[in-house]
């Protein structure tokens, strides 16, 4: 049978790879993006009474009215943004499928898309899976900020799209009002549409604060912005996201939403629903942050090099400039080999593998789990 390839991307997912890498070497797991501590006790509860209440069948197409309404609620009191429930709010299977839904509702064979690299795996192969191409620019490393030249430059008739991440993932890098601004001035008289992943929006760290496209008003009317629940709320295996754009976006997006998954497991729905309605939430961020200082403090003990504290995400990336000069994804393999820690090789983020010699930690987990992994890593010596 011959079947046609729809992406460029090979095999499994570096992910995936290194996840199943660190269980056959029983590593200490810094690869992937989650939580190894449990969900809210409450939010469980919630999930169980939502099934007993009976919220068992397919909820509407965009979402629950409770949920889309308590989402409006929230962006409201968090960003002081109005976002109305009805028309610009779906709720989706997680962010991954969003950011695929809403590439899929503009695309066209043919057209481009400027991706800022490194960049979250999806984006290339669900572009290319549109028939559209990927446009990258990289970001200037090891500060990661955006080159805005080298963007101007990638614009050409064919941009349909280009799409950003704020708090960014690998990096920990975050846009400040000027970026948004400068991002306005290069996009007015064009129809590029912005894809804004802003997944990590709770996390971000010290004095920074994420500003959402959302509190950008021209940006706004030509955007999509993406929201994953399991990032925010640690539960990455609930899939549960949802995307917020302008009635005339939205619609394009659900006229394919309604045929790819149609509706978003109800019970989960409901559960955050509640949740979100509570008046105080937990402190999502004050919680990360104690965990970035603690793990930032840990890895002093070690040879590895932090260019730059992670301003938000739950990641940390470190140059391992003076323990060897392998490249970077056999580094993280003989790591995880070696010394028994599982991470990300940031060339894995980049279109032609652009090898920085810089690795990504994921300190998403419990003190004692970064502990461990770190008492791993003190073992390592400088020897470069
Ligand atoms: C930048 C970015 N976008 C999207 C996602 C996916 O979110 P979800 O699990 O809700 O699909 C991730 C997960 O790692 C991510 O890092």
């Amino acid at each position: 049978m011959k079947l046609p390839q729809k992406h460029t991307a090979k095999g499994t997912t570096i992910f995936t790879v290194m996840s199943a890498l660190a269980n056959e070497y029983n590593a200490i797991n810094l690869s992937q993006g989650f939580p190894d501590f449990p969900v809210d006790p409450m939010l469980g509860d919630l999930l169980a009474e939502a099934v007993q209440k009976g919220f068992n069948q397919y909820s509407p197409m965009a979402g629950l009215p409770m949920l889309r309404e308590a989402i409006a609620n929230d962006f409201k009191k968090r960003y002081n943004v109005s976002v109305n429930a009805d028309t610009e709010v779906t709720v989706t299977p997680g962010a991954t499928y969003a950011i695929y839904t809403a590439f899929t509702s503009i695309l066209q064979a043919g057209d481009e898309v400027i991706v800022l690299e490194p960049a979250y795996d999806s984006y290339k192969p669900n572009i290319e899976t549109n028939g559209a191409k990927v446009v990258p620019v990289s970001l200037v490393a090891p500060t990661y900020h955006v080159d805005w030249q080298k963007v101007k430059d990638a614009i050409t008739d064919k941009t349909k799209a280009i799409i950003i991440n704020t708090p960014h993932n690998p990096t920990g890098a975050v846009w400040n009002q000027q970026d948004w601004d400068t991002l306005a001035d290069i996009l007015r008289d064009t129809d590029i549409v912005l894809l804004s992943d802003e997944v990590y929006e709770q996390i971000v760290f010290d004095d920074e604060q994420h500003i959402s496209v959302l509190q950008h008003e021209e940006l706004r009317q030509r955007s999509f912005a993406i929201f994953s629940f399991g990032k925010v709320y640690h539960n990455t295996g609930w899939k549960m996201g949802f995307c917020i754009a302008p009635p005339e976006l939205s619609s394009a997006f659900r006229s394919i939403h309604q045929f790819l998954c149609f509706s978003v497991n109800t019970p989960a729905q409901y559960a955050l629903a509640q949740y979100l309605s509570q008046p105080v939430l937990p402190d999502i961020r004050g919680m990360f942050q104690k965990k970035r200082d603690f793990f930032l403090d840990l890895l002093k003990d070690t040879p590895f090099t932090v260019h730059n504290p992670s301003k938000g995400s739950y990641f940390q990336t470190v140059g391992y400039e003076k323990i060897s000069d392998m490249p970077d994804s056999e580094f993280t393999q003989w790591l995880t080999k070696e010394y028994g820690v599982a991470t990300i090789p940031i060339s894995a983020f980049y279109n032609n593998h652009q090898d920085d010699k810089i690795i990504r930690f994921c300190f998403a987990k419990k003190e004692e789990t970064l502990e461990q992994a770190v008492a791993k890593l003190s073992a390592l010596t400088a020897t470069v």
